[in-house]
């Protein structure tokens, strides 16, 4: 096939690209979009600060506008993402204890609620561990309401949306280290427990070299009985990039319960990692060397 949505799509896969609302009226960028993507993922539209911006006053306007526009091409949709550390509403940044976890949940069930039967899969929480060699959580509001914040969020998700699939999503968890084995046995634990949980995001925000275990550590995630979806790729511009793109295509194409790529942005100026040139487009919507990479690695 000629487009990275189509070449997905022939091993049941799919390529998507993070977007947002604003982005629509765009001529050029909207053309690459439709013709290369068959999924996108709200890039801010669908986070907390987006959607409740005031305790108890849901604004799904741009959200929507996402899905609507998705749904008229035949795209599917990835939702990110219901609960964060960062990107929260000033309120919620003000609440803790008891008041912070109702509001969570309720934030939770909300969202997924509007959205029901609309998105594909849900971070239903995003960047939960700390960095470093702890394997721990790391340090939020949100942890500090209790250890199990990040299971009660995905039963309400469970809850409120049972078709979505559920995932936990977070960054340097690009070969096997200890952040990604504590994430690790927090999905073993939730599996052996019942704790409702379908799929762990890679987010591979990537430098110039990639971890040698990038895609043993996607393995032992599906070996958990978990899906695996690389979800925010973007790939420091330098000698590598796009061999760097290929072996991460690769890598989740060698193994099956790897579901798909999202790629964190379009055109290069656009992408939020600035001078990083880290996506598959230039400024003018041209394909780059990156861009052929993973077309023939699909
Ligand atoms: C980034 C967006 O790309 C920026 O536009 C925004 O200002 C900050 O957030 N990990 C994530 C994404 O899960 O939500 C982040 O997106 C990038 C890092």
């Amino acid at each position: 096939a000629t487009t990275l949505g189509a070449s997905a799509a022939q091993t049941g896969r799919y390529f998507g690209v993070a977007t947002s609302a604003f982005r629509l009226s765009d001529t050029n960028y909207m053309t690459i979009l439709n013709r290369e993507f068959n999924s996108i993922v709200a890039e801010n539209d669908m986070k907390w600060d987006a959607t409740e911006p005031q305790q108890g006053r849901f604004n799904y306007t741009n959200g929507d506008r996402l899905v609507s526009h998705a749904q008229s091409r035949g795209m599917t949709v990835r939702g990110h993402t219901l609960l964060w550390h960062a990107q929260q509403p000033s309120w919620a940044q003000g609440l803790s204890g008891s008041a912070l976890r109702n509001a969570a949940i309720n934030h939770v069930t909300q969202v997924a609620t509007h959205f029901r039967g609309k998105i594909h899969s849900w971070d239903v929480v995003n960047e939960a561990f700390a960095d470093g060699g702890s394997g721990g959580r790391r340090d939020s509001n949100l942890q500090r309401t209790g250890n199990d914040w990040i299971e009660a969020a995905f039963r309400a998700a469970r809850t409120a949306d049972p078709g979505a699939k559920l995932c936990y999503n977070d960054y340097n968890t690009d070969g096997i280290n200890a952040k990604s084995t504590g994430i690790y046995n927090m999905v073993r634990d939730f599996k052996s427990r019942g704790v409702p949980i379908d799929c762990v995001g890679l987010q591979s925000h990537l430098g110039t070299t990639l971890d040698s275990t990038y895609q043993q550590n996607i393995q032992r995630f599906a070996d958990l009985g978990v899906d695996v979806q690389i979800t925010e790729l973007d790939v420091q511009q330098g000698g590598n990039q796009a061999n760097i793109y290929a072996s991460v295509t690769r890598a989740c194409m060698a193994v099956a319960r790897c579901t798909g790529i999202t790629v964190w942005g379009l055109r290069d100026p656009e992408s939020w990692r600035t001078g990083a040139n880290p996506l598959l487009f230039d400024g003018n919507g041209n394909k780059k060397a990156a861009y052929t990479a993973v077309l023939n690695a699909l």
